[in-house]
């Protein structure tokens, strides 16, 4: 998908994101994500970056602990939504070009809903290894891959395809769940996700 269209669809989305994908999408990942950070970090205080932040979502529970949270996306209207809730920093840009925060800054990253529209895994993980402290935790989902949607819009990887990448990348498995990701709101097939955590183990290489 272009990144056009993929700002198309978040833009005329945004105003009513939280409630068609919490009743028709039934989408829970936000939630389930941000929980297993938590239950990971085990932290009175935190820094959490969340990329693809979207409407703010992904960052709810975060804000329950007080934790400090930047939220990046390239989505305007996405992030005017976000505006409305207790983030610390917002900032509008396409997650595939450098990351404009601080290198070695965060606690855990978290990437919810995310990596469908991500032509390049490899050089964002990479990059999300330079932003995080020394063993802290990167949360993902990744959407699966079913052979009879090969060709689908949106990008979706067997395990056997990505778990390689994280690896290249300096990041190790600490869990992977597999649930319902969502329904579709246009279309009838069921997205289901791969939700890894993930712990930074070594410096991302060049
Ligand atoms: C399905 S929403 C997920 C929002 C939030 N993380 C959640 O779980 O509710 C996907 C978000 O990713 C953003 N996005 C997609 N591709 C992006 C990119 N290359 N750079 C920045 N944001 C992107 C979209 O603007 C949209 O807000």
């Amino acid at each position: 998908m272009e990144l056009k269209e993929i700002k198309k669809i978040y833009s005329d989305l945004s105003k009513n994101y939280n409630k068609l994908v919490k009743n028709r999408g039934k989408y829970t990942a936000y939630k389930k994500m941000s929980l297993l950070i938590i239950k990971e970090l085990k932290l009175k205080n935190a820094k959490i970056l969340d990329l693809g932040c979207g409407t703010g979502l992904s960052s709810l529970e975060f804000f329950n602990k007080k934790y400090e949270v930047t939220g990046i996306d390239f989505t305007p209207e996405m992030i005017k939504e976000s505006k409305k809730l207790s983030f610390k920093k917002l900032i509008c840009q396409d997650l595939e070009t450098p990351l404009k925060v601080k290198d070695k800054e965060f606690d855990a990253v978290v990437l919810t809903g995310v990596m469908e529209f991500i032509k390049n895994p490899l050089s964002l993980f990479k990059e999300i290894n330079k932003k995080l402290k020394s063993g802290s935790i990167f949360a993902i989902t990744i959407p699966k891959k079913f052979p009879k949607y090969s060709k689908a819009p949106y990008k979706n990887y067997y395990k056997k395809e990505i778990e390689p990448v994280f690896k290249k990348a300096g990041f190790k498995i600490i869990e992977c769940k597999y649930f319902f990701g969502f329904r579709q709101l246009k279309g009838t097939q069921n997205i289901y996700y791969y939700g890894y955590i993930l712990k930074k183990v070594k410096p991302a290489t060049k």
